[in-house]
């Protein structure tokens, strides 16, 4: 049995840079088209020529593949209308992240003063910029995305015309929060459509499993599920997949982020599968993002088939989810 999918997009990717970059990112752009580059470098993506230098390394590693990376810009309050606009077609989102909230934060926003956020988010909303949020607050690990909820609410309200996108929603209530609001999207990962706390830290401790947002309850990841295998049209494909070196996992302070990228769309297939949905993968990994940020990408054709992919242990230094494992589905070409 076979599943052809067309254009696969992961509208969340973190590629780092330099030596990572080149073990990273031939991974996502063998199978995917496209994905969205999260700029959370050591300094940010933060100018024009910060973002094209860095799409450059990320062609440059890629070229033997079709594929194109979607690059987005580190969230300030000081970008004006000029600057901006200045980025033309070459930006496609902008990420704001809460400060040290996850890997590469420190710079963020804090207080989430609407008041302050307003004149760039007035601007974006002007420009059709779409807002990615890592929607955490500083509470209770557990109560942290549900209670950034309020917040996000605010900011649809305010912005009408801004699309916020809702990155990696873990819980329930960001899933309800998508029916209240016309403007509100959500990216979903694979690990938060398989895992639980218990996975991470109810046993062993799972270093690998452990990732910012953290994995959260079953009803949680049901109503993750429910919306990811039917395919609503809010939500789209973004795996975060997140390297850090094996060293920095296996560590006594363990850096958040799970790496998924070379054997996400198996997964997918995987999942989709057995729980008879497989009509609505294209609509998840692709066809929704085309739609929500209104993007046609490079053609692509990609095969799966019920053929068995066995996991490697590593990466160079990056240890992916299910190591050593077995996943009942792989790639059988790409054209
Ligand atoms: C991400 C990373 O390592 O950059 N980590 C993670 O746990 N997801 C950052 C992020 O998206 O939060
Ligand atoms: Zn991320």
């Amino acid at each position: 049995m076979t599943i052809e999918l067309n254009s696969p997009l992961d509208m969340h990717l973190h590629l780092r840079d330099h030596e990572m970059l080149n073990v990273v990112a031939p991974l996502t752009s063998h199978s995917f088209a496209g994905a969205l580059i999260m700029p959370n470098l050591v300094p940010p993506i933060e100018t024009l020529d910060a973002l094209l230098a860095y799409k450059e390394r990320i062609l440059t590693v890629t070229k033997n593949d079709i594929f194109k990376p979607y690059m987005t810009l580190f969230f300030r309050d000081s970008y004006d209308y000029d600057f901006l606009k200045s980025f033309g077609s070459e930006l496609s989102a902008i990420k704001l992240y809460p400060a040290g909230i996850t890997t590469n934060s420190e710079g963020g926003v804090s207080g989430f003063d609407v008041k302050k956020l307003s004149p760039t988010l007035e601007v974006m909303s002007e420009l059709g910029i779409p807002l990615c949020i890592h929607g955490e607050t500083n509470g209770f690990v557990m109560d942290r995305e549900a209670q950034f909820v309020p917040i996000y609410e605010k900011l649809a309200s305010a912005f009408p015309r801004l699309n916020i996108i809702m990155e990696h929603i873990t819980t329930k209530e960001s899933v309800e929060a998508l029916e209240r609001h016309e403007n509100l999207y959500a990216t979903i990962t694979l690990h938060h459509l398989l895992i639980t706390l218990d996975d991470v830290a109810g046993g062993m401790l799972r270093p690998h499993l452990f990732c910012k947002p953290i994995a959260k309850r079953p009803h949680d990841r049901d109503a993750l599920l429910d919306v990811a295998l039917s395919a609503h049209p809010k939500v789209m494909f973004g795996s975060d997949s997140a390297p850090h070196p094996k060293h920095a996992k296996e560590s006594c302070g363990c850096a958040a982020g799970v790496f998924t990228a070379p054997l996400a769309l198996a997964k997918l297939a995987e999942i989709f599968m057995e729980k008879s949905s497989v009509a609505n993968l294209q609509k998840f990994v692709s066809d929704n993002a085309r739609a929500i940020y209104n993007i046609t990408p490079l053609s692509k054709k990609v095969i799966l088939e019920d053929n068995p992919m066995n996991v490697p242990h590593n990466y160079g230094e990056v240890v992916p989810m299910y190591a050593g494992e077995s996943i009942s589905w792989s790639i059988k070409s790409i054209e």
